[in-house]
């Protein structure tokens, strides 16, 4: 069955795989969302249920608690949990400082509200998501749906004056309209191109009246499980400073695939 898998697919899973070994008994977990994210809460549903090990899961997204649940994960909610001591999530890029562009999923707001309230929060991602500088994936902002049209107006003049390349954005829609988030808001992408200082304009963009916050996760993550097709992983820390590499065998986990048909 893994044969049948991309390989970006395998090396999603490799990532989410090798990280899930950071999950230790008695952890409350913050569950990423996403595709690679996904992989991630299968795995660890499958060691609650053959090897016993007891976490409590806080999603970051409907879809993700979904997930959690069906593969026999216990739910919390953050306010239940409080502190997390490890979050583990997908993302759409990483640098080499491990600041981040989240959000392609739409679940930002939770996602960065989890991961700041974890001890320690891990990347996993695909090797097609590091870049030298963020910014060539749309960043996206969450905007409250009153007066977006005037938000997205004063978004795109506040960025003639910031350090980006490109200045157009575009409202998320889901069909002919517009994608919800689970909080009831909209999703506006930035198509900066480039982004020369994401500190600053993560700062300056969250001081906009109608924006929520902002898909950049900077001076969040501690480190990065980089998933390859082949099955290598390399473990980034950016605390530690150390670079561990590895590789995860497909076969051993074939149950794991079983239900990906539906
Ligand atoms: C969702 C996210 C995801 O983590 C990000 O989009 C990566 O997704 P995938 O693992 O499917 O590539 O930020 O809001």
């Amino acid at each position: 069955m893994a044969g049948e898998l991309s390989p970006i697919d395998k090396a999603k899973f490799v990532a989410a795989k090798r990280a899930a070994q950071f999950v230790e008994d008695g952890m409350r977990v913050g569950l990423g969302t996403g595709s690679t994210a996904a992989w991630l809460v299968r795995c660890l549903g499958e060691m609650v249920r053959d090897d016993g090990l007891r976490i409590k899961g806080v999603p970051t997204s409907s879809r993700t608690a979904q997930l959690a649940r069906e593969v026999g994960i216990e739910v919390i909610s953050l306010d239940e949990a409080k502190w997390l001591d490890l979050t583990i999530d997908g993302a759409d890029e990483f640098d080499g400082e491990l600041n981040l562009i989240k959000g392609g999923g739409g679940a930002l707001l939770q996602e960065k509200i989890v991961a700041t309230a974890s001890d320690q929060m891990v990347v996993i991602a695909d090797i097609g998501k590091e870049v030298e500088t963020l910014g060539a994936f749309p960043l996206p902002i969450e905007v409250i749906p009153f007066g977006w049209q005037t938000t997205q107006a004063l978004v795109e003049e506040t960025l003639i004056s910031m350090d980006v390349l490109g200045r157009t954005s575009t409202l998320r829609m889901n069909g002919d309209i517009p994608f919800i988030t689970d909080e009831g808001n909209y999703i506006m992408d930035l198509h900066l191109n480039r982004i020369g200082n994401a500190r600053q304009l993560s700062l300056v963009i969250n001081q906009m009246p109608g924006v929520v916050e902002n898909g950049l996760f900077i001076d969040i993550c501690d480190a990065v499980v980089i998933g390859f097709g082949d099955g290598r992983v390399e473990v980034r820390d950016i605390n530690e400073g150390t670079v561990d590499r590895d590789r995860i065998d497909f076969v051993e986990t074939d149950n794991l695939f079983s239900d990906l048909n539906d």
